[in-house]
């Protein structure tokens, strides 16, 4: 699609925002999995993250979950149909789980994507965190 062609209606509209995406930012779902795998092998053995993660009791149905979500978030699949604020509820999270989990969701972004495909990832990365922290932390600790 160039850039100056009318973006269709209608059911091709998903399929065409997701490859112009796809071909601006060098992201898809193989490569987006490949990274989340990466993220969360750091995050579960990571001094601070990882005891949040000791109770996932199946790691293939995780990775799963969020490569949905992740497709859904930066392509616009629509795959993904949760609830992410219920799932972090019970975990007492704190402005430092959030401040970690951006540092390392970023460096393995980074390690992983061209500079186009890393910022397109944590420009959602850092609202939905961000969102997701004012609704998670207390006010008053
Ligand atoms: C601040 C540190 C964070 C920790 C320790 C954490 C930990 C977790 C844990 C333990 C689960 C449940 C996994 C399972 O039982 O299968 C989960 C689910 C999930 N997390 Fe996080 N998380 C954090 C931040 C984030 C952020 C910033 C995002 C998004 C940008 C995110 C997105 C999700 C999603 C989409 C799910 C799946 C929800 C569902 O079941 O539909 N998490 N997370």
């Amino acid at each position: 699609m160039q850039p100056s062609d009318p973006i269709p209606e209608g059911p091709e509209r998903r399929a065409a925002l997701t490859a112009d995406v796809m071909a601006r930012t060098g992201l898809n779902p193989e490569a987006i999995e490949d990274f989340l795998r990466a993220f969360y092998g750091a995050a579960r053995i990571d001094a601070l993250l990882g005891p949040s993660f000791e109770g996932v009791a199946d790691w293939e149905a995780h990775i799963a979950t969020i490569t949905r979500f992740w497709c859904s978030v930066a392509l616009m699949t629509g795959a993904y149909h949760g609830q992410p604020m219920q799932a972090h509820a019970h975990l007492a999270l704190t402005p430092a789980h959030f401040s970690r989990w951006l540092a390392l969701f970023e460096a393995t972004a980074r390690a992983h994507f061209t500079g186009a495909g890393a910022d397109h990832l944590m420009e959602r990365a850092r609202r939905i965190a961000r969102s997701l922290e004012y609704g998670l932390v207390p006010l008053r600790a």
